[in-house]
């Protein structure tokens, strides 16, 4: 079975059509890149996933689930997470802490478990700093353990990020625009990084990116987005090859952005 099916999703504005008629299936396991110009309707597809907004028309379906009329925190509990365009971290709280508080979402012991710091609080408690520790490590986070994480430079406050959505052990990750504001040699690292944090989390990823040649490497399988439809879909390759896209792509060289 798929893990994510969009079918026919549209979303209306008033009278724009940020998403129109929009279908396509992630395969668990899988890197899946969604790109497309600017304004081209990538985080209103991120918005309707996670269940921010609600579909004008048609399904999503997650591991089988229609998820249309679900709150938001009922889709993060069937295992969806995401990071955002725009950086949201606790700006003055450190690193750790940052990634601390993420992994506290998901604890399994009571009040009264921690008022009497018993047994099961102590053993969830330890899970728990290890899982952090863990995630400070797989992203290159850990000799900034301690920094505040306003302070850190913009790329590593992307990586936290990262590992922030982690922390809520997801089944699919959705990471919108990752890379941007990094230089090409930290976004190859970052491409590098999801490869490996899917490996071995055994994760899904969904992976949105203006900029078409940066996900190129990374991705299975790309949809490609422009004015609310679906353009192409295929391999890398595929839809680098398809004229479409060429298309929509020319003149985008100039577009800076953040
Ligand atoms: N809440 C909203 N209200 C009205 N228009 C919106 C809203 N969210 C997004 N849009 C519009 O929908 C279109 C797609 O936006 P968006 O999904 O953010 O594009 P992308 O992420 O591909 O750059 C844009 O024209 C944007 O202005
Ligand atoms: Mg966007």
């Amino acid at each position: 079975m798929k893990l994510l099916q969009l079918k026919n999703v549209t979303k209306q504005f008033g009278g724009l059509m940020a998403v129109d008629n929009v279908s396509f299936d992630v395969e668990r396991g899988s890197i899946f890149g969604l790109i497309g110009p600017n304004g081209a309707g990538k985080t209103t597809i991120f918005n309707l996933i996670t269940g921010i907004y609600k579909v004008t028309e048609g399904e999503i379906l997650f591991e089988g689930i229609e998820t249309n009329s679900m709150q938001p925190y009922r889709v993060a509990e069937l295992g969806i997470t995401r990071t955002f365009q725009n950086i949201r971290l606790f700006k003055k709280l450190t690193t750790y802490e940052n990634i601390l508080t993420a992994c506290h979402y998901n604890v399994r012991y009571g009040l009264v478990d921690a008022v009497l710091r018993n047994k099961r609080f102590k053993a969830e408690e330890k899970g728990l700093l290890a899982h952090a520790e863990e995630l400070m490590n797989i992203m290159g986070l850990e000799d900034r353990r301690d920094v505040i994480a306003g302070n850190l430079p913009y790329g590593l406050q992307r990586r936290l990020e990262i590992a922030r959505a982690l922390a809520l052990r997801p089944k699919l990750l959705l990471l919108d625009e990752p890379a941007a504001g990094m230089n090409p040699d930290e976004t190859a690292r970052l491409m590098t990084l999801i490869k490996e944090i899917r490996d071995r989390f055994n994760l899904t990823v969904l992976v949105i990116e203006h900029h078409m040649d940066l996900i190129m490497g990374v991705c299975e399988r790309i949809v490609v987005l422009n004015f609310g439809k679906k353009l192409a879909e295929g391999t890398a390759g595929e839809v680098q090859a398809n004229p479409k896209v060429i298309e929509a792509y020319l003149g985008e060289e100039e577009v800076v952005v953040c």
